[in-house]
C-alpha cells in the first residue's frame, strides 16, 4: 500500500492557505508570525510513519504535559509569503518527546529549519487552552497593524481596550465575548512571554502583545483567523475614527451591548459590560 503523502494532506493545505492569508493581509511581514496546529495520532498516521524520526530538536522548557502530541508548526525565520510554495521547508510536523524537553521531527524542516522561536508561547498556550476546551487545536501569532498601533495610544488595560473594540462594530462582542487579554511589553521568543501569554489564555482567546502583535487560539484555522480578522477590523475602524478627527458623536451603548448578549446568547465578562461612554468619556 502506498501511503498518502503528508504534503498532500488537508492539514498542510490549511497551513499554506492561512499563512498566505496572514501575509496578504499585511499582518506578517518578513518572518513575522507563527502558527501551530495540533493533530491527532489518527490523523498523522494516515500519512506519516510515526516510528520514523527525521531528527530530534531540544526545547528549553518542560512540555511534558503535551508528551506524545503532534503539532504542525511554522519554522523560525521563515517568511509567510513563501510557505505556500515551500511547506516542507518552512513548516514541520513535530511530536513532543516523552520527557517534554525535545521534539521529534516527523516531516518537514527539510533544509534544517526549526520550530518558531515562539514555540514556548505556543505550547504553553496549547496546555492552558486544552484545559479550557479539548477541541482547541490552533494557536496563531501575527502582527496586525491597527491593533498594534492601538497599543501605543490606548492604556494597556483589558477593560478599556476591550470596550473600545466591542464598540467599534456590533460583531466584536459576538466574536470575542471574553474580550482581549493584555500583557506588558515583553521580549519575544522567551519563556517569560510564553508564561505570561499562557496565563492570560486561561481566560481569553486573544492576547495583545503591546508594540508587537497578537496571540489567538481556537478550534480551527478559520475560526482562529476569524478572531484576528474581527479584532483587527475593530482596530481599523478605531484608527479611521481617529484620522477623521476622533470626535465620536454616537456609539454602540452599554444597553446595545447587553442586547447583543441576549440576542446571541453570549456570556461576556460582566466587568466589561458597563463603563465610560466613548461619546462623553464618562
Ligand atoms: P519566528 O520567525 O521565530 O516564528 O518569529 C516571528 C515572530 O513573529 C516573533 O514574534
Ligand atoms: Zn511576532
Amino acid at each position: 500500500m502506498t501511503q498518502k503523502k503528508f504534503i498532500d494532506s488537508p492539514y498542510v493545505e490549511q497551513m499554506c492557505k492561512i499563512t498566505h492569508g496572514l501575509y496578504v493581509h499585511g499582518w506578517d511581514e518578513r518572518n513575522g508570525g507563527n502558527v501551530s496546529y495540533r493533530l491527532t495520532e489518527e490523523e498523522v498516521s494516515q500519512y506519516v510513519d510515526t516510528d520514523k524520526v527525521l531528527r530530534n530538536e531540544p526545547i528549553d522548557f518542560d512540555a511534558s504535559e503535551l508528551a506524545g502530541q503532534y503539532y504542525l508548526v511554522t519554522g523560525t525565520g521563515r517568511y509567510f509569503k513563501n510557505v505556500i510554495d515551500n511547506p516542507e521547508g518552512d513548516a514541520g510536523l513535530v511530536q513532543i518527546a516523552a520527557d517534554g524537553h525535545s521534539v521529534d521531527i516527523h516531516w518537514g524542516y527539510n533544509d534544517g529549519a526549526q520550530p518558531t522561536s515562539e514555540f514556548p508561547a505556543h505550547l504553553m498556550t496549547h496546555i492552558n487552552r486544552q484545559h479550557v476546551d479539548s477541541k482547541q487545536r490552533i494557536v496563531m501569532h501575527c502582527h496586525p497593524t491597527n491593533l498594534v498601533a492601538m497599543s501605543f495610544t490606548v492604556p494597556l488595560n483589558e477593560k478599556i481596550m476591550t470596550r473600545i473594540l466591542w464598540k467599534m462594530q456590533a460583531e466584536s462582542i459576538v466574536v470575542f465575548p471574553e474580550g482581549l487579554g493584555v500583557i506588558p511589553y515583553m521580549t519575544p521568543g522567551t519563556n517569560a512571554i510564553g508564561e505570561a501569554t499562557a496565563e492570560k489564555m486561561k481566560d481569553f482567546r486573544l492576547v495583545l502583545w503591546p508594540q508587537h502583535g497578537v496571540f489567538a487560539a481556537g478550534d480551527t484555522m478559520d475560526e482562529t483567523f476569524g478572531l484576528i480578522e474581527t479584532i483587527e477590523k475593530a482596530a481599523l475602524i478605531y484608527t479611521t475614527i481617529q484620522s477623521q478627527g476622533g470626535n465620536i458623536l454616537q456609539e454602540i451603548t452599554d444597553t446595545d451591548l447587553a442586547d447583543l448578549t441576549t440576542r446571541f446568547g453570549l456570556k461576556p465578562n460582566p466587568e466589561y459590560m458597563v463603563g465610560d461612554s466613548l461619546v462623553t468619556g464618562k
